[in-house]
C-alpha cells in the first residue's frame, strides 16, 4: 500500500508574546503556580483581527517552501477554532496558498487534530485520491478562552504547524507509520465550549454568560491525558514493530509539562529523548505537535534517521499516536520568525527548545 511520506515542514507563532508576568498583572495567579503546575513561562497570542486561517496560511507556506514545490492536491486543516462555524476554513487556506480548486476539509479533534489529520491524509494518499497533501494544525485558541478563567487562560495559546505529505513507500525515511486513534464521548463534558453549536444554538434563548467560552475540568482531564497517551503510544509502537528503546525522540502534544513527564516516565523514554517547547509556547491545541516538530527540526534537535514517536490527547475525548523515521528535509524557518501575514511590532525572541527535564 502507498504510504504518506513527510516531504516538508513549517511552523508559525504570532509575534505577540505574553509572559507569566503579563498574566499575573491581571489574574489571581503567580509565575510560580503557572511554572510548577504547567511548565509554561510564555506563550504567543494573536492580536485582535488575526484568525486561525492567517496562522495556517503562514505555516502552510513555510511547509510548501521546505518541500521545494508549491503544489498539493488536498488541504487538510485540523483546528478547534475555525474562522467561522460555517463553512470550513480549509478552502480559504487552500485558496490563499494558491493551491487551486483542490479538495479541502477541516478536522475537529481539538488537541488530537494533527494525529487525526495524519490518518486522514494517509488515507487520501493510500486511496489514490491525492498525491500530495498539505496537512495543517492551527489554532487561534485564545479567541475561545475566557480571559478571566485562570484555570485555562494560563495554559492555552496560539500557533500553527504544517507538513507536506507525498505518496511514497512504507519503508522510506519520512513514511508515517500505522496511526492508532481512539475516542471516548462519555467524557465530552471535560473539555467543551457549551454554546454556539446545535445543542445550544445562537438562535433562540441567549446563552448563559460564559457558555461561549472554552471550559475544562483540569484535574480529571489530566488523569485521562496520561492514561490515554501512554496506552495509545504503546499500541503505536507495537503496530510499528518498535521497542521503546528504539525511540530517539518523543514528540507528545504539549498539554502540560507534568503530563508529558508522567507519560514519558510510564513509557520509559528518558529525559534527553523528550522534545518540549511548552515553556515558550504553551498549549497550542491542534498546532502543538507539528509546531513542536517544526521548532525541533529547525533547531537541529530532530535529524535524519531518528525514530520519532508522536502522540496527542484532547477534547472529545480523542487521542492518537504514530511513528515516523525522520526524513531529510529542505531548509526550515524557525516558527518564531516574523511572518508575511502579521505585522511584528515589539516582537521578542523565544528562547531555544528544551527537554522536559
Ligand atoms: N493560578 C493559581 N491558582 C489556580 C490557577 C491559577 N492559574 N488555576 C487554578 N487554580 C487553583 C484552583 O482554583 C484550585 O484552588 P482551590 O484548591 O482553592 O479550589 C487549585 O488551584 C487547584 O486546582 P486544580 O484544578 O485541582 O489544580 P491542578 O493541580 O489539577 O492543576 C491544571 C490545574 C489545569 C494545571 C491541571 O489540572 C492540568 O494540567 N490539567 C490538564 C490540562 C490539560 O492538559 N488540558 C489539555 C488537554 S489537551
Amino acid at each position: 500500500m502507498r504510504a504518506a511520506v513527510i516531504a516538508g515542514l513549517g511552523g508559525y507563532v504570532p509575534p505577540n508574546l505574553v509572559t507569566n508576568a503579563d498574566l499575573t498583572a491581571r489574574l489571581d495567579t503567580s509565575d510560580e503556580w503557572i511554572r510548577s503546575r504547567t511548565g509554561i513561562a510564555s506563550r504567543h497570542v494573536v492580536s485582535p483581527g488575526t484568525a486561525t486561517s492567517d496562522l495556517a496560511v503562514e505555516a502552510g507556506r513555510r511547509a510548501l517552501e521546505s518541500s521545494g514545490a508549491s503544489e498539493a492536491d488536498a488541504l487538510v486543516l485540523a483546528t478547534t477554532t475555525p474562522d467561522h462555524p460555517c463553512p470550513a476554513t480549509a478552502p480559504d487556506v487552500a485558496a490563499r496558498l494558491g493551491l487551486g480548486p483542490v479538495a479541502a476539509l477541516d478536522i475537529s479533534a481539538v488537541c488530537s487534530g494533527f494525529l487525526y489529520g495524519l490518518a486522514v491524509s494517509a488515507g487520501l494518499i493510500a486511496a489514490g485520491t491525492a498525491e500530495r497533501v498539505l496537512l495543517v494544525g492551527a489554532d487561534a485558541f485564545t479567541t475561545i478562552v475566557d480571559p478571566e478563567d485562570r484555570g485555562v487562560a494560563v495554559i492555552f495559546a496560539d500557533g500553527a504547524g504544517a507538513v507536506v505529505l507525498r505518496a511514497g513507500e512504507p519503508d522510506e525515511p519520512g513514511a508515517v507509520g500505522p496511526v492508532v486513534l481512539g475516542s471516548d464521548g462519555e467524557h465530552r463534558h471535560l473539555i467543551q465550549v457549551p454554546a454556539g453549536g446545535s445543542r445550544q444554538p445562537s438562535a433562540g434563548v441567549a446563552p448563559a454568560p460564559g457558555d461561549r467560552f472554552f471550559r475544562m475540568r483540569g484535574r480529571e482531564t489530566y488523569r485521562h491525558a496520561v492514561d490515554r497517551m501512554t496506552a495509545v503510544s504503546r499500541d503505536a509502537l507495537v503496530r510499528a514493530g518498535w521497542q521503546v528503546e528504539d525511540v530517539d525522540r518523543l514528540a507528545a502534544h504539549q498539554a502540560n509539562a507534568r503530563i508529558l513527564g508522567t507519560v514519558a516516565d510510564e513509557l520509559g523514554v528518558p529525559p534527553e529523548r523528550r522534545l518540549s517547547n511548552i515553556e515558550q509556547v504553551g498549549n497550542t491545541a491542534a498546532a502543538s505537535v507539528p509546531l513542536l516538530l517544526a521548532q525541533a527540526a529547525a533547531e537541529g534537535e530532530l535529524t535524519e534517521g531518528m525514530r520519532v514517536l508522536l502522540t496527542a490527547f484532547g477534547g472529545g475525548l480523542a487521542w492518537g499516536a504514530t511513528t515516523v523515521r525522520w526524513p531529510r528535509l529542505g531548509p526550515l524557518t524557525a516558527p518564531d520568525r516574523p511572518g508575511a501575514e502579521v505585522p511584528v511590532p515589539g516582537m521578542r525572541p523565544a528562547s531555544s527548545i528544551r527537554s522536559t527535564r
